[in-house]
């Protein structure tokens, strides 16, 4: 069996996901891990049976890697992918891939001249309630004519720099990220956005967005999105209305309801509602109350997406 040997940068919270299901791999080999806290990279190469560096270039130019993570904070991301792509190395890089377009554009080239395997981590593709969403729109099960999403973070400081926009590039960019591109998986190319953002509770950052993207093919698909909300379940959600037939699908551990329907029995669509029902939730329950709201500034943008 071909080994692929993989580094990883950025060693917090989600790279420990990541580390786990690689060393379950039997077609992985685990070769260094890099972290700018030392210890944390020498705590985690201990368990993990591999070697620790405390810069990603040391990890890059020391291991003969055939890939590499990147799941570091995501202002580090676009540095990080260009020493990557520089020396032809494949690549997982969690979302965002970087805050910034003009960052955005030269990955997208970069990773065309490197000819190498890109993936950003967009983990809603295999969750199984939306590739099921996916395969009801695709294949004309369903016919979207109204769509509604909604995802909400219970707080910004979970990691610390979320809520700090020169680090994470905001609150899109970290949350709704996910939706923006369910959007574009589920119902295809946005041709249109209008957008009204607040910063309510964070002062320094705008976390409450009201947004409406449109469709190439015109369906319209209003996302309503806070930074400050709670950890109660469902903190995203997507409804998708079609001919007397509708698709809810909760968050991610709690259920997705598939009601097939008609009004008019003449029309051969079978009539009872289905209800498909997979796993419970185990979603944090934590009730936090936010009471000092204050009038902050309100920024409306509408406009016409322009280019790649
Ligand atoms: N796909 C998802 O659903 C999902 C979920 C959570 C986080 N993420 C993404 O994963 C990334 C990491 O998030 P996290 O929650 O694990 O953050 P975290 O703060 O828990 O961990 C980040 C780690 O990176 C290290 N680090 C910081 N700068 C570095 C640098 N320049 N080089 C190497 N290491 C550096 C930190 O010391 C820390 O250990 C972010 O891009 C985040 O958006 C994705």
């Amino acid at each position: 069996m071909t080994q692929i040997r993989v580094g990883m940068v950025g060693l917090g919270t989600q790279a420990q996901n990541h580390l786990s299901v690689l060393s379950r791999d039997k077609r992985v080999t685990l070769a260094g891990v890099a972290d700018i806290i030392e210890p944390v990279a020498q705590s985690t190469a201990k368990r993990y049976g591999c070697n620790s560096y405390g810069t990603y270039q040391e990890l890059m130019d020391t291991e003969k890697l055939d890939a590499v993570y990147v799941v570091s904070p995501n202002v580090f991301h676009y540095e990080t992918l260009k020493y990557a792509l520089g020396r032809n190395l494949n690549v997982f890089c969690e979302k965002p891939m970087v805050i910034k377009l003009e960052h955005a554009r030269d990955i997208v080239n970069s990773v065309k001249s490197a000819g190498v395997v890109f993936q950003v981590g967009h983990n809603r593709h295999f969750a199984f309630v939306y590739k099921k969403v996916k395969e009801l729109v695709a294949s004309g099960k369903i016919k979207p004519y109204m769509a509604i999403m909604k995802m909400v973070t219970g707080e910004l400081q979970r990691p610390a720099w979320g809520a700090n926009p020169k680090i994470s590039g905001g609150h899109l960019y970290d949350t709704t990220l996910h939706m923006l591109d369910m959007c574009r998986w589920l119902f295809g190319e946005v041709k249109e956005v209008s957008c009204r953002a607040e910063a309510n509770v964070y002062p320094q950052i705008l976390n409450d967005f009201w947004i409406n993207l449109t469709h190439e093919s015109g369906l319209q698909v209003p996302i309503f999105t806070s930074g400050h909300a709670s950890w109660i379940v469902p903190f995203e959600r997507i409804e998708i209305i079609g001919d007397h037939a509708a698709n809810h699908r909760g968050d991610e551990q709690s259920k997705l309801h598939v009601r097939a329907g008609s009004a008019d029995p003449s029309r051969g669509i079978p009539l009872p509602a289905t209800n498909l029902e997979l796993g419970r939730g185990r979603g944090r329950q934590t009730i936090r109350r936010f009471n000092h709201r204050k009038e902050r500034p309100t920024h409306h943008r509408s406009g016409r997406l322009q280019g790649g």
